[in-house]
């Protein structure tokens, strides 16, 4: 799939990337969960975080943090997928998607700037992130993608970690989603677009 390069003011540059897969399976320093705001487990890639990283992740979760309000984001150790590699996983929750008129979008794009101010706090210099409030929450996809990769291509240009982060795609249609709202951001954004000879 697609990548971005997002030169910074320093001159650094560093990348934003689709992939399809587990997310679970990813090596990242730190990956993304799409919790609830209860942080009470559930579906999905919640599901499969909490099933990979084993009964460590709830019961830090429970005894560091009482819950996390929509739009926001709490951060633990990886339970045993420090195994492979993955020091922390950020649990960020986004919107159920209610039509569109009660906030949504900030809130969804809260969740990403939350979840890549804790992978700095933290100097995850690899961050790995699925698509937020795309499953049972229900966003629509083309409008949470492009929310999605804006708010991380924003995220990117700052200085300090995260250098790398990949959004790891499970479905079909949320890969495509991304993949135009990629293409759109960088006919938008010229400056940001291509590879290093653009630097
Ligand atoms: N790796 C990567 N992506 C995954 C994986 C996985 N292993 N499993 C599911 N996904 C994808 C889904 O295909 C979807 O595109 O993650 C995206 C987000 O979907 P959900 O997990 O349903 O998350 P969300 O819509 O934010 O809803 C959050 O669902 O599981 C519950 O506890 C969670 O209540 C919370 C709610």
């Amino acid at each position: 799939m697609t990548a971005l390069q997002i030169v910074r003011p320093d001159g650094r540059v560093a990348r934003l990337a689709l992939t399809r897969g587990d997310i679970t399976r990813f090596q990242a320093d730190a990956i993304v969960n799409a919790a609830n705001s209860e942080l009470a487990g559930g579906g999905g890639v919640d599901g499969a975080i909490h099933i990979a990283a084993g009964p460590e992740l709830m019961t830090e979760l429970r005894a560091r943090h009482r819950g996390c309000p929509t739009g926001s984001a709490v951060i633990t150790g990886a339970g045993r997928l420090v195994e492979h590699g993955v020091g922390h996983v950020i649990h960020a929750v986004g919107p159920i998607w209610r039509g569109g008129g009660r906030g949504e979008a900030e809130q969804l794009a809260s969740a990403y700037h939350s979840a890549l101010a804790l992978a700095r706090e933290v100097g995850a210099v690899s961050l790995a992130i699925p698509a937020i409030s795309c499953g049972v929450y229900g966003y629509p996809l083309d409008a949470a993608a492009s929310i999605a990769i804006d708010a991380v291509a924003q995220e990117l240009t700052m200085p300090g970690p995260p250098d790398v982060a990949t959004f790891v795609l499970r479905s079909e249609a949320v890969a495509e989603a991304f993949e135009r709202a990629l293409s759109a951001r960088l006919d938008r954004v010229g400056e940001m677009a291509g590879g290093p000879d653009r630097k």
